[in-house]
């Protein structure tokens, strides 16, 4: 018997298909939202050589407030409630303040932060506060101090810190925990190229681990917020 429904934004790639998988191991039914019909598809059918459980997929670009009420709409028609919302869909654009464009910045600010805010605000309704309640938020580090590697990216992640702490207060009366996840470097698409051994990141899978434990604590539990660092430090201290 399924543990319930969970909604992963991108959880065809990186860090959301590592909370999947982990989740999808723990006999929860998945649906998996990204842009690409292809990813999507792989990472269900990979999924689905493992685990006994339901996912379907919906293609939605998140940078489109459009397409995030079509989303909606289809979840609404198909009678979906969710136990838990897991936003782990972003965007990294080298770039600083005073050197990038104001599309960079937009691009950034729309879907790190302007989507969670909207997705969040449209699928309240269809979250199932019968039992345990969760909205996972995906921030970094980079929300945490600066990061000159990517200051606008930073800027959006500071934005879902204050965003999550916000949104934990708004909703604690109805029995929905929020948690803000803070990945450190972590091996996904975003560090193609990198000269650094994947052991000296964080695995997708440890956020999904965490993510996963978030959701196991007692109904009238939440964990405000966790960070997940490599050991030796994030790649861009060095
Ligand atoms: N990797 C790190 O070191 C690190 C560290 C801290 C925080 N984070 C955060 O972790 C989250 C996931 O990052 P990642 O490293 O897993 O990146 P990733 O491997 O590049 O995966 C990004 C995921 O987001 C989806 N996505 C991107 N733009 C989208 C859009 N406009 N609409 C819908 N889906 C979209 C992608 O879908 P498609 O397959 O369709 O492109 C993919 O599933 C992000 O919020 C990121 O900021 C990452």
């Amino acid at each position: 018997m399924s543990n319930g429904l969970i909604l992963i934004t991108g959880g065809s790639r990186g860090i959301g298909k590592g909370i999947a998988e982990e989740l999808a191991s723990a006999g929860y039914d998945i649906i998996l939202l990204a842009k690409s019909k292809n990813n999507l598809k792989k990472t269900k059918d990979q999924i689905l050589t493992k685990h006994k459980v339901k996912i379907d997929t919906i293609s939605c670009d998140l940078s489109d407030s459009r397409e995030i009420e079509k989303a909606f709409n289809y979840c609404k028609r198909q009678g979906y409630k969710f136990m838990s919302i897991v936003h782990s869909a972003g965007i990294f654009i080298e770039g600083c303040n005073l050197s990038s464009s104001i599309d960079v910045y937009d691009a950034m600010m729309n879907v790190n932060l302007r989507a969670v805010y909207y997705f969040t605000k449209l699928f309240r309704p269809l979250l199932d506060t019968s039992k345990k309640c969760t909205i996972v938020i995906i921030g970094s580090t980079a929300g945490l101090e600066p990061y000159t590697i990517g200051s606008i990216y930073g800027i959006a992640k500071w934005g879902l810190k204050g965003y999550a702490i916000n949104l934990r207060q708004e909703l604690l009366k109805d029995g929905i925990g929020v948690v803000l996840v803070n990945p450190g470097s972590t091996i996904t698409d975003l560090w193609e190229g990198t000269a650094h051994p994947a052991s000296r990141f964080v695995q997708p899978k440890d956020i999904g681990i965490m993510v996963r434990a978030c959701l196991s604590l007692s109904a009238g539990v939440v964990v405000d917020e966790v960070t997940v660092r490599p050991l030796l430090g994030d790649i861009h201290d060095e």
